[in-house]
């Protein structure tokens, strides 16, 4: 079983989503932490920031499209910055018993969609990485992100909120 996807050492944080998963998802406007490498090939948003840009600082606007680094704390942040945006698609592992989860994912999101089969992500060589250790989730934050999973013609099953959503006001980790 390949776990590479989640060692927190600084090179394992490039792992790039294939634009087949990105694509059937419609446009989005931004994408808050890629690299130039993973842009030119999956062409994730129409703006992008890069680590040296550092999304985080930014201010984000319109649908985003967010496949964070998988290392903590910065996972933690990008999520929590997700979640005050609140207009967007986040791929995640899928592994959801976390502090990250309960906190500020399930109590805002509209849904999360499982997606079937095992996404073999991009290295910035252009080489495939191995089947990873788990599987992959897609977080729809806003109902319009619910309806682009559920075109998307990607296999999976979704699971809708049936909780009132929170609107998250202000950060609760920084
Ligand atoms: C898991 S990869 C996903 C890349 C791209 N979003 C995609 O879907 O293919 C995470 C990316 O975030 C970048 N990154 C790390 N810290 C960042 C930061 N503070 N601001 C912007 N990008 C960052 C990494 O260099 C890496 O390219």
């Amino acid at each position: 079983m390949n776990t590479d996807f989640e060692v927190s050492d600084k090179t394992t944080v490039e792992w790039y989503t294939p634009p087949e998963i990105i694509r059937p998802l419609g446009e989005f406007d931004l994408d808050p932490c890629t690299s130039d490498i993973a842009y030119s090939f999956n062409k994730s948003a129409k703006t992008y920031f890069t680590k040296k840009d550092d999304g985080l600082s930014k201010e984000w606007f319109g649908r985003v499209w967010l496949n964070p680094p998988y290392i903590q704390p910065t996972i933690t942040q990008f999520m929590e910055k997700m979640a005050l945006h609140n207009n967007g698609i986040a791929l995640l592992y899928n592994r959801s018993d976390n502090q990250m989860f309960h906190s500020f994912i399930f109590p805002v999101i509209d849904s999360i969609f499982f997606i079937k089969g095992r996404i073999r992500f991009y290295r910035p060589d252009g080489k495939r990485g191995e089947q990873p250790g788990a599987g992959s989730i897609l977080i729809a934050f806003g109902k319009n992100n619910t309806e682009a999973i559920e075109q998307s013609g990607i296999v999976g099953h979704m699971f809708k909120s049936i909780n009132k959503k929170v609107a998250l006001q202000t950060s609760i980790i920084f």
